[in-house]
């Protein structure tokens, strides 16, 4: 397995609703790697790498940092519960982490309020369908607080007086609105928070920097640098399926506020698709298979949340979704992950319009009153058989070649890899 990297500067993107295996995919690319970046989301986020049989399950840590060499920068866009941070590290063990791990002190601090409104947001949006279902991470009070200028940043845990202005600020806010909007009692104590703050700050301390300049250099001196997204397309905050969305923008465009890199500095834009389509939380999905075809597919594809354990939603691959993402993304690489869980299928379905009454429509609606009508035209294409044996592009079979190679004319895009398996070593580069 040989990857094409005659790329600096690349980015992975989920194109459809997040855990598409951009986790993978990363790690493939990672081999020869300087410097791996997450630019948005949080530990919303659940990434999953397998190497050598053993799965390693992360939230906040770019998935390239098991690449001993790769430098791991957490950078401004991202929104950090520094527990789950400090705990991560110490979970995945890896002895010169610390060394190489980048965190900027722009980056927003989650803290246990934003945790405790977004549970109790998403309970009361549930009441009238408009939760998006959200992981209960804190994601979205979080960056609500970015905007609205109220936001606790890295930098602050290391600065007592500043952290003491702002967090008694915040505290006193939320302890009203939690009480008084919400009906509950937070029964956490000021001090104890801003001690708790302060300790995760001196752990980290050596780690926080000002990301942007890393980066600036990394770029200056021709390191290969890899930006890892999280969720996907469809969850983007403006041009995902909104309010079922998550808090962030999720695309190219995120690469510029993210990480204070110009987006053009990317050489390569690679969309993650999954062979199939899967959600966690809700929302209407035309192509979504509420029969034993999505049951199987949920089971063979062990498609259950990372973060929150959540069996995910399964539907077939839908294009009219997939076209919405690579127009806002101009993907110029795709990787389509999990072709080995549809394997032994007499058919495979791919949604290519919306049926919305009498009419015919190929592009996703803003107007959720017409998404909700949208039927899914379907193409059909027969299933192909086991792929456990296939480690080259001429081990695969007609049928799946005739699969990837619609999508690849339906989107315009190469085809960079073809996940056939969970490890590492099942993938199949293709060059385009
Ligand atoms: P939040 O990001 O926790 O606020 O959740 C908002 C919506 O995005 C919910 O429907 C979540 O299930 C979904 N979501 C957030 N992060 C991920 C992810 O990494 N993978 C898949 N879905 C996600």
């Amino acid at each position: 397995m040989k990857v094409d990297q005659i790329w600096q500067t690349a980015v992975v993107l989920g194109a459809q609703w997040g855990d598409e295996g951009k986790g993978k995919v990363v790690d493939v690319l990672g081999e020869s790697l300087d410097c791996a970046a997450r630019f948005q989301g949080g530990n919303n986020a659940g990434h999953t790498v397998v190497i050598n049989g053993q799965t390693h399950k992360l939230n906040l840590l770019p998935s390239a940092l098991f690449h001993p060499n790769c430098n791991i920068v957490l950078c401004n866009g991202m929104v950090i519960d520094p527990s789950v941070l400090i705990e991560e590290i110490e979970r995945v063990g890896s002895s010169n982490l610390t060394h190489r791990l980048f965190i900027s002190d722009r980056a927003h601090v989650i803290l246990p309020f934003h945790i405790a409104k977004d549970k109790a947001l998403d309970a009361l949006g549930k009441k009238s369908q408009l939760a998006a279902g959200s992981t209960h991470r804190g994601i979205g009070p979080v960056y609500a607080d970015k905007m609205a200028r109220l936001g606790i940043r890295m930098i602050d845990l290391l600065d007592e007086p500043i952290l003491e202005q702002k967090l008694r600020f915040l505290f006193d806010l939320y302890t009203k609105e939690l009480k008084y909007v919400f009906g509950l009692d937070f029964d956490l104590d000021f001090a104890t928070l801003k001690a708790e703050l302060l300790s995760y700050g001196s752990t980290l301390a050596p780690n926080i920097v000002d990301t942007t300049f890393l980066l600036r250099s990394a770029l200056n001196s021709g390191q290969q640098i890899l930006f890892e997204g999280a969720q996907g397309a469809m969850l983007d905050v403006d041009f995902g399926l909104y309010p079922y969305s998550t808090s962030s923008n999720t695309g190219l465009a995120a690469i510029g506020t993210g990480t204070g890199l110009p987006p053009w500095k990317i050489d390569r834009v690679i969309g993650v698709i999954k062979a199939y389509l899967s959600r966690v939380g809700d929302g209407y999905l035309p192509t979504e298979l509420l029969d034993p075809v999505g049951n199987t597919i949920r089971e063979y594809g062990q498609e259950y949340g990372t973060t929150t354990g959540r069996p995910r939603r399964i539907g077939w691959l839908d294009l009219v979704q997939l076209r919405h993402a690579t127009a806002l993304n101009g993907f110029t690489r795709l990787a389509i992950t999990k072709l080995d869980i549809l394997t032994w299928f007499k058919e495979i379905k791919v949604c290519v319009a919306y049926k919305v009454g009498s009419q015919i429509i190929d592009h996703f609606p803003a107007k959720l009153s017409t998404y909700h009508q949208c039927e899914p035209v379907y193409k059909t294409f027969p299933g192909w058989p086991d792929l456990s044996a296939a480690l080259h592009a001429n081990d695969l079979p007609d049928q799946l070649l005739k699969f990837v190679n619609f999508i690849k004319q339906e989107l315009g895009v190469p085809i960079e890899l073809l996940s056939v398996g969970a490890d590492r070593e099942q993938t199949i580069i293709v060059s385009p």
